[in-house]
Parts: C-alpha cells; sequence; structure tokens
C-alpha cells in the first residue's frame, strides 16, 4: 500500500514553506520540528536530504518521542524511539519490526542557499 499524500494532512505547511537553516540539521542526523502543529522529520543521510510526517504507523508517536537518535549509525534505517519499528531512511517504507507492512509519509524537502524548505512535488 503507497502512503498518504502529506497535502491531505492536517495544517500541511505550502510548498516553498520555511522550516530552518540548512546548518541546523546535522550530516548525517535527523531533525524533529514543529511547522504550525504539523510535526515533520528530516533526515539527512549521505545520499540526501528527506522529510517525513513525525508520526510512527504503529501509534502515530513522533519517531523521536523518546529521543532524537533515530538514524542508524549506516544511515539506511530510521528506527522509531518508542518501539523499534524500522524504515528505509531513503524511502519511508517499513523494513524492520512493527514498521514491515507500513510505510512513513514522505514530505518534499528542498535546500537552496542555506535554507531548507518544503519542496513542491
Ligand atoms: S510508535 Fe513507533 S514503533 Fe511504536
Amino acid at each position: 500500500m503507497g502512503a498518504r499524500d502529506w497535502r491531505d494532512l492536517p495544517r500541511a505547511p505550502a510548498p516553498g514553506a520555511p522550516v530552518c537553516t540548512a546548518g541546523a540539521l546535522a550530516e548525517p542526523g535527523t531533525l524533529g520540528l514543529d511547522l504550525g502543529g504539523f510535526p515533520l522529520l528530516l533526515v539527512r543521510t549521505g545520499i540526501g536530504l528527506f522529510g517525513y510526517f513525525n508520526a510512527c504507523p504503529h501509534q502515530h508517536l513522533p519517531l523521536d518521542w523518546r529521543g532524537g537518535r533515530v538514524l542508524s549509525a549506516d544511515e539506511r534505517l530510521l528506527r522509531c524511539s518508542n518501539h523499534a519499528a524500522g524504515f528505509d531512511a531513503a524511502t519511508g517504507q517499513g523494513v524492520e519490526g512493527l514498521g514491515q507492512g507500513c510505510v512513513l509519509i514522505p514530505v518534499p524537502i528542498e535546500e537552496t542557499g542555506g535554507e531548507i524548505r518544503i519542496g513542491s512535488s
């Protein structure tokens, strides 16, 4: 089953909305943000910058609810801090534990001129 469209979620930000400065997100690293009531998880790995609606499909808690360390050391997995569901960091597909058969909802992210914004696609 495919992911829901982020634009249909409550309080979805407008395309182009500012998120944060590029320097606020470590490489590699993750950053959970509240954009006017819309929970966003930014993920930066060696292969790119990704964004997800920060609600784990298991119990709809933020992935970083119990701590900010959700990116695996090899940068391939996001592991929910609540019950350890594992998701592919680049696609959001559930690949381990309670994440299997689930998917994170992707949010397009753009980075230009030292700023991170919501993308348009
Ligand atoms: S809320 Fe994420 S694994 Fe349970």
